[in-house]
């Protein structure tokens, strides 16, 4: 098995040798795993390009290291742990034997359809077992898996469709999230009339009773496919730098970017992170909130957990539903020992009221994470406090899409924690902090801008269909490192805390948003002139979206924001829906046109005394007039 620290002074030690002798550090870990040939090389990188690969030449199936490995050992141990969104609805269990068997069999189906190394396959479900099963059928076949979140809009999942040029969609029918239910293959069928041309075959997995629109050109049932296959599927032999996934986010510009995972650094990486920052042990029952929309439940509730042989759990449904005690009564039922949500999960639960977990005693509970966004103060104690009973470290995980695996946090029982500190980077991970002007940062007790300086086995590869973004992203703005786009702070004793981005880029209740893409989902209506977007604080989602509208005339101002609402539900999804809309006759721009983003984020936290000096601007006056009709 992979290296699991276990004392302060180990880590210490381990680290020191993993930034040393990088390349020995992550043979050793690269030695657990099954290869079906040896790499010939640890690592070649350059950040220019970028070029990074890592175990050249290693063949290698993650299938097999997730699953076949482990039937020797935990054939019968429970892999998969599924909660339904319905509470007196059985949970239901696949051991890896039978998760073994039925990845085998989806593996198989999606062969029959015509699917093969290296095509696409988007998937756009609710968290159900079948979409675990379903990106693993994919790693079966070298099949590249991309995820889009099922709560984006037929327009984002058209978008990314095309840019991946799917062949194939697999889907539910419904999702249920608490009381709702939500036509997911109504969403995929009005997806396939914007355009999804790419698109061969969609797959539909049936989670309800209900009816769907049917189409026999494409649509076929999941059980239909999948149940009468062979029950064995030979691991298709890929590269260590062959693709894995690729998973859209937003960045500052333009439309959302499909970040590349490669086989072998991804592998290595996330079990060795999922071991060590959240001590899994044999026999744990381990949690992660997330929805593999994102690249938490990826790394964190899919491949790193299996790849260790861990028990991961999946819950299809919403923190408060039926009651805010649904998270704990999960804990409960089954003894969760290591629990992984987001700081928004814990500040809206926080806001129910503490009757909801008073007399929810977990003492189950071993570790628990936090990722997403940074967690503030307030919620760190309640987390610490209420849930663990002081008694379950908080490990503050960050990273990033990009990054693959957790970078920086405390290691549990080993390292100290500190609230709103994700502290310590992890073996092989070297965080530096630079000015705007990419000289580094030596002090402690500092601010500056977040980058790494060396490469990690599961770190971007490049943006698809597109290497000169990945380079111009995250490897032109520093030479020699990679851009994380967050500022951060490192304390007197060395730990590191994540503030936020300072690109414009926001995080909204974890989720990631451009600002640029929720402006220009607001011009799609046609009474809108020109917007601004910018996030301000807010108490439950972290930040909030402020959207300044400028529109060729407004009538009924509460009637043009619900329009404006809608257009962006349309083009995007509910999670960038505007939580402020203020309609503005001008916006503050330089003299060459540019708008001034930072006024009005002052503006929108009503921190405008620090405004600074804006006589240079375009049109001052305009600054006075947003501020007075601010709501
Ligand atoms: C951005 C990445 C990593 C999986 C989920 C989000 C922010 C993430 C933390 C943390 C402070 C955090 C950063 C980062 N972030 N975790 N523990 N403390 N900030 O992945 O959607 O790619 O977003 O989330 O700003 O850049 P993502």
């Amino acid at each position: 098995m992979t290296l699991q620290i276990r004392s302060l002074n180990q880590y210490k030690e381990v680290y020191k040798q993993s930034v040393e002798h990088p390349e020995k550090f992550w043979d050793e870990q690269a030695e657990t795993f099954f290869w079906r040939k040896p790499y010939s090389k640890t690592l070649e990188w350059e950040f220019d390009t970028p070029s990074v690969q890592w175990f050249i030449d290693g063949k290698l199936n993650i299938t097999e290291n997730c699953l076949d490995r482990h039937i020797e050992d935990r054939g019968d141990q429970v892999a998969i742990l599924w909660e339904a969104n319905e509470p007196d609805e059985d949970s239901i269990t696949y051991t890896y034997t039978e998760l073994l068997a039925k990845v085998c069999q989806t593996a198989n189906a999606l062969k029959e359809m015509g699917i093969g190394k290296g095509d696409r396959v988007i998937f756009y479900m609710p968290m159900v077992p079948e979409l675990a099963i379903g990106l693993l059928a994919c790693a079966r076949i070298g099949a590249v898996h991309s995820v889009v979140f099922a709560g984006f809009s037929a327009q984002a999942l058209a978008d990314r469709v095309d840019d991946a040029q799917a062949k194939a969609i697999i889907c539910s029918d419904y999702s249920r999230r608490g009381t709702k239910m939500i036509p997911v293959k109504d969403v995929v069928d009005e997806a396939m009339n914007i355009s999804c041309n790419s698109v061969e075959h969609v797959l539909v997995h049936k989670n309800t009773t209900q009816e769907v629109n049917w189409s026999d050109d494409v649509d076929s049932w999941w059980h239909e496919q999948v149940d009468c296959q062979e029950q064995t599927c030979p691991a298709e032999e890929m590269d260590s730098e062959d693709m894995l996934f690729i998973l859209y986010t937003s960045g500052s510009t333009g439309k959302p970017k499909g970040v590349v995972h490669t086989c072998g650094g991804y592998m290595v990486y996330t079990c060795f992170s999922f071991r060590n920052v959240f001590q899994y042990q044999d026999g744990d029952v381990y949690w992660c909130t997330a929805d593999i929309g994102w690249i938490t439940g990826h790394s964190y509730i899919v491949y790193g957990p299996l790849l260790a042989g861990a028990t991961t759990m999946m819950y299809e449904g919403v923190p408060n539903y039926p009651t805010p005690s649904r998270f704990w009564e999960i804990c409960q039922k089954h003894k969760v020992n290591q629990f992984y949500t987001a700081p928004t999960a814990i500040r809206a639960l926080m806001a129910c009221g503490n009757e909801w977990i008073d007399d929810r005693e977990m003492p189950s509970l071993k570790v628990l994470g936090s990722v997403g966004e940074p967690i503030n103060e307030e919620a760190w104690h309640w987390y610490d406090e209420k849930v663990g009973r002081g008694k379950a470290p908080i490990v503050d995980t960050w990273w990033q899409t990009e990054t693959g695996g957790i970078l920086l946090t405390p290691l549990p029982g080993i390292t100290d924690t500190k609230p709103t500190y994700a502290s310590y980077p992890m073996p092989g991970v070297q965080p530096v902090l630079v000015n705007n002007e990419g000289e580094l940062i030596e002090e402690n007790n500092a601010e500056g801008l977040l980058c790494i300086k060396f490469p990690w086995p599961s770190m971007i590869r490049t943006t698809y269909g597109d290497h000169e973004r990945c380079k111009n992203v995250y490897f032109s703005s520093f030479k020699g490192m990679y851009f994380t786009g967050d500022g951060a702070r490192r304390d007197e004793d060395g730990r590191i805390r994540v503030i936020g981005r300072v690109d414009d880029v926001i995080n909204v209740s974890g989720h990631r948003m451009g600002t640029a893409e929720v402006e220009n989902a607001i011009n799609e209506h046609p009474g809108v002139i020109e917007s601004a977007v910018v996030g301000y604080p807010h108490d439950i989602k972290g930040q909030g979206i402020y959207a300044y509208v400028i529109c060729q005339d407004v009538l009924d101002a509460k009637t043009m924001q619900d329009e404006i609402c809608a257009t962006v539900r349309k083009e995007i999804g509910p999670i960038a829906k505007p939580d402020v809309i203020q309609f503005v006759s001008g916006l503050p721009k330089t003299r060459s046109g540019k708008i001034m983003r930072r006024i009005l984020r002052k503006i929108a936290c009503k921190d405008e005394k620090s405004l600074g000096d804006i006589s240079t601007l375009l049109n001052p006056d305009v600054v006075q007039e947003i501020i007075d009709t601010r709501k």
